[in-house]
């Protein structure tokens, strides 16, 4: 595998206000990384470094092997960005919205048809944007993010304020698209999309990447051990720990016909977060 993109070092101020600071990772070609954070964390600020929306005021931002944020812009035609605000012409119809798109980055009309397919609204086409429900709005703005196939796509809080419905439509296109190739970038605060979607997340709070890894790796790293046994003559479950003390314990019942179910205590995502920065998300 291949690093497809990278910060190193990376810091943003505005003014006075330190947004990130010493921001390093880097993701690889063909990986869904989530970027995970509250409110305020600085996701927004980091997709519009790796977008060439901002410039670092220090550290190296690369992307697709550019670093100079005019040069990142350039290569936008290989590039899908999902922002957090919608840019629909409200006006326009679905398929007007992604017919002005595709002229303007050379994509062929007749990929619209089976886009719209693909994203569940090939019977909306000639409805006005405005008059979508959210959740078809912010299909749109995906099937928007990937008419002209790119290889690396950003998506900024995708799922934000949807319904469950809506969402799972929503993570099967993702995974789809990752299967064909494309390599995602997605924000969220949402821990359990993270960890289902995602091959690694990063945890940013208040500027800083505070945690960095495979879901669940870091599930084992910060799991105390311990492991859940419901008894049949015990109405409460009974922990035990994951050592030769416990194991004899286990061992005892099992051999007595005692255990009803065996369960590993790892912690949530989640739960990590919540113990590593002290807030919830
Ligand atoms: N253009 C800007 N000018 C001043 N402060 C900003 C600007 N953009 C973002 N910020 C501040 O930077 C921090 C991170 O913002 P943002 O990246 O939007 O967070 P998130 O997307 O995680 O909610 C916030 O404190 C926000 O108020
Ligand atoms: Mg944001």
């Amino acid at each position: 595998m291949s690093t497809i993109l990278s910060m190193q070092a990376v810091r943003k101020e505005f003014k006075a206000h330190v947004a990130l600071q010493n921001i390093t990772f880097q993701v690889e070609e063909g990986e869904i990384f989530g970027f995970l954070g509250p409110s305020g964390a600085g996701k927004t600020t980091t997709i519009k470094l790796l977008t060439g929306q901002l410039r670092a005021s220090s550290g190296e931002v690369r992307v697709m092997g550019q670093s100079e944020e005019g040069a990142i812009r350039r290569i936008s035609n290989r590039i899908g960005l999902l922002s957090d605000t919608s840019g629909l012409y409200e006006r326009l119809s679905v398929y007007d919205n992604l017919a002005l798109f595709a002229d303007i980055h050379g994509v062929d009309r007749k990929e619209i048809g089976p886009l719209l397919e693909r994203v569940g609204l090939a019977e909306y086409a000639k409805k006005e944007a405005k008059k979508l429900s959210r959740g078809m709005k912010q299909r749109l703005m995906i099937a928007r993010s990937i008419l002209h196939k790119p290889s690396l796509l950003f998506l900024d809080e995708p799922t934000s304020s949807l319904d469950p419905a809506n969402t799972l439509e929503i993570h099967k296109l993702l995974r789809a698209l990752n299967k064909e190739g494309t390599t995602i970038f997605l924000t969220t605060h949402n821990m359990e999309e993270a960890d289902k979607l995602c091959r690694r997340v990063a945890f940013l709070n208040a500027g800083e990447v505070v945690e960095l890894g495979v879901p669940g790796e870091l599930k084992l790293k910060y799991s105390d051990r311990s492991v859940k046994v419901l008894l049949k003559d015990t109405p409460e479950p009974v922990f035990i720990r994951n050592d030769a003390e416990g194991g004899s314990k286990l061992q005892a019942w099992m051999a007595s016909g005692q255990v009803k179910a065996v369960h590993s205590m790892e912690p949530s995502l989640e739960t990590i977060f919540l113990n590593l920065t002290g807030r919830e998300l």
